[in-house]
């Protein structure tokens, strides 16, 4: 298998806190340790560079303690930026920071028209757009990134609330491959999963309740939380070399290794 070296977008954790609760991992009455929140991103990014992707870091924001969720920042694909609105006003101003990060880094601006969380809820999988609806992004957003990015997007309807962003509920593991966990998906959802990638890899319950499928592969490796034990055997099975990274400390905001990176695709040539 292939590693396609990736251009990634993170954001340092240095204000990250649980003040708020948007999602049912959030307790913030629950001890975070911030300063082990920060080592562990840390190791995150050192395991992109010694994969040989390229990691570039957007300024945190003080009193944006979730703006180290780079995923929900945009959706980057063949040069054109996406911009996101968030569905709960805590998190309204990353989007204006993530949208002047974009515009100087030369990337052609689109804005939302509607509730668009950004990578955590678009995954480019092949030719296909998938995007997540239920929870955060609007579908009526869907019909947006259509026009916006030229491919055909497929919606997917998201039922279990600990699984709120599609991120959160399936990974894309190659362009002919994801990992998923069913029951996070309407039937009609699954069943167009089935049809689409009928070689999936289906997750188990215990492995996306540690977030396992809040992975990031670049084809060949895939980066995913130490705890997913089951899914990473899985995957290497299928030939794949995993590789597990503790955020604990993350994970307490219902995030991980994918919430925490954006995948910036320059063009075609770098898809
Ligand atoms: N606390 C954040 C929220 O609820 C976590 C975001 C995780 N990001 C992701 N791409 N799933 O919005």
């Amino acid at each position: 298998m292939d590693a396609t070296s990736q251009r990634l977008l993170m954001c340092r954790p240095t204000y990250f806190a649980v003040d708020y609760a948007i999602n049912p991992w959030m307790d913030p009455t629950a001890p975070v340790d911030p300063a082990l929140a920060v080592r562990q991103w840390e190791q995150l990014r050192q395991t992109y560079l010694d994969l040989g992707h390229t990691v570039e870091e957007i300024t945190p924001v003080p009193g944006l303690p979730d703006m180290v969720f780079a995923a929900n920042g945009g959706t980057v694909i063949d040069g054109k930026a996406m911009a996101v609105q968030f569905r709960d006003p805590q998190r309204a101003d990353e989007a204006p920071a993530y949208r002047a990060w974009f515009e100087d880094a030369g990337f052609e601006m689109y804005d939302p028209k509607h509730v668009n969380e950004g990578e955590g809820d678009v995954l480019l999988a092949g030719d296909h757009l998938l995007a997540g609806t239920g929870f955060r992004t609007a579908h009526a957003s869907h019909a947006q990134l259509q026009e916006v990015f030229g491919y055909p997007v497929i919606t997917m309807q998201l039922v279990d609330p600990r699984f709120y962003h599609l991120d959160t509920a399936l990974t894309v593991l190659d362009e002919q491959t994801v990992a998923y966990l069913p029951e996070a998906f309407s039937p009609g959802s699954q069943a167009v999963l089935r049809r689409l990638f009928p070689d999936a890899v289906h997750a188990t319950m215990a492995d996306a309740e540690v977030l396992g499928l809040n992975a990031v592969s670049d084809g060949r490796h895939v980066v995913l939380p130490a705890q997913a034990t089951d899914l990473a055997a899985k995957l290497r099975d299928r030939g794949y070399e995993t590789i597990g990274v503790d955020l604990s400390e993350l994970r307490k905001a219902g995030g991980g290794p994918k919430c925490c990176t954006l995948r910036l695709r320059q063009g075609k040539a770098s898809k």
